[in-house]
């Protein structure tokens, strides 16, 4: 049994991560953080579907105090709140899982480009292990931090890498078409997130512009070798959870669906999380609530264009779930456990 801390535990991720680690039976939540409170509370105060379900108050963030309460600490903060947390949990030997941006880019100008603050803990940049299970496992079992992938690159990484080592797309013309819910943007308020703007319409934001990008075409590049870029299309769907990607990858030379499913299908043959599939319509409604992401090939022949629809539950897989999974991997728990 670990003691595992959650910092942001009331926001979006941090509610999650407490409903999937409460079915986890290696684990006790044993310290909870927010920022926004004007006292200690009981979580089931604060989120009050978890009366009766945890008992444990949630504080004000002093990570003094936080240090020897958990093995393990969850930070589902937003970006730049890790610089002042992480370099502490570290120095006393904690394990940590950073859910923001803070440490998935492994360049610091890159970041300070896309997210237009300074990056505060380069040092740690460097400990910091991607996130991504399907392709870091063996070092994420030996990490001590985990930089967690973000949401939209979690769907468009596992959607686009078979095809990409496979040497048969050309890494310059990628398409990657998005759609999220809006618990993608967290729980904080915003005139943007109101209920009347984003019901009843679909809104295309930061079209090439996002701070995803940066991280999607860093693993990209990684696996191909070279240089990758992404045309990235972002938009916002009336909808709670759950992301679909469309993504375009033009084929170097003509290949059969039957060829492209088997590399598909070896890839990910041995993964517990990630289902390729073959039915017709794909949708959201397959994967929220759970720690899959569901991908399905289609080809068009005449224009040599593969079509790859890869979707998830952005809080679970896009995030908490995630998270819980490269938690099992560090501790050599069953990687399904809590997630099933
Ligand atoms: N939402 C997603 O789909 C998603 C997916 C992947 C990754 N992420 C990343 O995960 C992180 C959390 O996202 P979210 O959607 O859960 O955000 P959120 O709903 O806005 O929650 C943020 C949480 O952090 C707390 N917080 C903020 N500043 C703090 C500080 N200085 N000290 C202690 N606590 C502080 C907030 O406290 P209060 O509750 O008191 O305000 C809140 O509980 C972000 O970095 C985000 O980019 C999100």
């Amino acid at each position: 049994m670990i003691k595992v801390g959650i910092i942001g535990a009331r926001g979006y991720v941090g509610e999650e991560l407490i409903k999937v680690l409460l079915k986890h039976p290696q684990v006790k939540i044993s310290y909870l953080a927010a920022k926004n409170i004007d006292k200690v509370e009981p979580i089931g105060v604060l989120l009050p579907h978890l009366r009766g379900r945890l008992d444990l108050n949630c504080e004000v963030l002093d990570i003094k105090k936080a240090v020897p309460k958990a093995d393990l600490f969850f930070l589902a903060l937003p970006h730049t709140v890790s610089f002042s947390v992480v370099p502490m949990l570290l120095a006393n030997n904690k394990k940590v899982i950073d859910l923001s941006a803070d440490y998935r880019i492994e360049d610091a100008k890159i970041y300070e480009e896309w997210y237009k603050v300074k990056h505060a803990d380069k040092s740690n940049i460097k400990k910091a292990v991607y996130g991504l299970p399907e392709l870091y496992r063996e070092k994420i079992k030996k990490a001590n931090l985990i930089a967690n992938p973000g949401c939209y690159p979690t769907a468009a990484t596992l959607g686009i890498t078979p095809a990409l080592i496979s040497g048969k797309v050309d890494t310059k013309s990628i398409i990657v078409d998005a759609k999220s819910g809006v618990t993608g943007a967290g729980r904080k308020a915003s005139v943007d997130l109101l209920f009347t703007e984003v019901n009843e319409a679909v809104k295309a934001y930061k079209t090439n512009n996002h701070q995803h990008m940066p991280e999607i075409e860093q693993e990209l590049s990684k696996l191909a070798g070279k240089d990758t870029k992404i045309t990235f299309c972002p938009h916002l769907i009336p909808m709670n959870s759950g992301i679909l990607e469309t993504i375009y990858l033009k084929l170097k030379k003509n290949s059969t669906l039957e060829e492209l499913t088997k590399i598909y299908e070896r890839f990910y043959k041995n993964e517990p999380f990630v289902r390729v599939v073959k039915q017709e319509a794909m949708s959201t409604k397959n994967v929220v609530n759970t720690n899959f992401c569901d991908i399905a090939l289609r080809l068009d022949t005449e224009r040599k264009m593969l079509v790859v629809i890869s979707v998830i539950d952005n809080l679970l897989k896009g995030a908490s779930g995630q998270a819980v999974q490269n938690m099992n991997i560090m501790y050599g728990f069953p990687e399904t456990s809590g997630l099933l």
